[in-house]
């Protein structure tokens, strides 16, 4: 009775750090010089945008106001998908971050820790957590919520990198779809 307490207890504690841990690799996102989930070795079973998904990308303005926090959702429909996942950026022309992205609590996301990456570019990465690739619907991603904060000057135009992965569900690499979307929004400079 006793060591199943403490590892009912250990569990409980172990579960947010493990919930937390995948989610897809970094620079994945399709931005400047990153590669996609769809990279050779990776989700290549299907060209790049090939599939039939519907995707919906909600919240973004057109035009952004400085310092405005703007909350973005990401969803996504597809026959017989399974498990799904996503990878999102933000950079300017020449691929340099732009603003912040924040993960928002309980939203299925994180941002991959900056260490990870950061000596080669200074952009953001956020993706799914593990406990993000199951939709509550059948064929229907979760809707994942993120935040981005405008930059406290409103000058340049960034773009918003997205990249989705429809999994079949066989925990491999094998038999999913990959899109990506890139929206671009000007600055409010009325
Ligand atoms: C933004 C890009 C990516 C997304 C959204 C993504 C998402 C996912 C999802 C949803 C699964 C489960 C698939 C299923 O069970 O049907 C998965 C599995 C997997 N992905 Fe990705 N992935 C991405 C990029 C990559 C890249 C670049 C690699 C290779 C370096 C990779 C390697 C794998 C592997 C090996 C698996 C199998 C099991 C596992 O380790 O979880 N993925 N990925």
């Amino acid at each position: 009775m006793r060591s199943l307490i403490i590892f009912t207890f250990v569990t409980i504690l172990a579960f947010p750090v493990f919930a937390k841990k995948k989610g897809a690799p970094p620079m994945a996102a399709g931005a400047n010089g990153d590669r996609t989930c769809a990279a050779s070795k990776c989700h290549a079973s299907y060209d790049l945008n090939s599939g039939d998904a519907k995707i919906f990308i909600e919240g973004l303005p057109e035009k952004y106001t400085a310092n405005e926090v703007y909350e973005i959702t990401l969803q996504l429909e597809q026959k017989r998908g399974k498990l799904w996942g996503f990878q999102a950026t933000v950079a300017d022309e020449e691929g340099m971050r732009v603003g912040k992205i924040i993960s928002m609590e309980g939203q299925n996301t994180q941002l991959l820790p900056e260490e990870k990456y950061k000596s080669r570019t200074n952009r953001q990465y956020i993706t799914h957590t593990v406990s993000g690739i199951r939709g509550s619907e059948k064929e229907k991603s979760p809707a994942w919520k993120i935040q981005w904060q405008a930059p406290d000057t409103s000058l340049v135009s960034p773009s918003f990198y997205f990249a989705f992965n429809v999994g079949n569900g066989n925990k491999k690499k094998t038999g999913d779809h990959v899109y990506t979307r890139v929206v671009t929004i000007a600055p409010d400079t009325e």
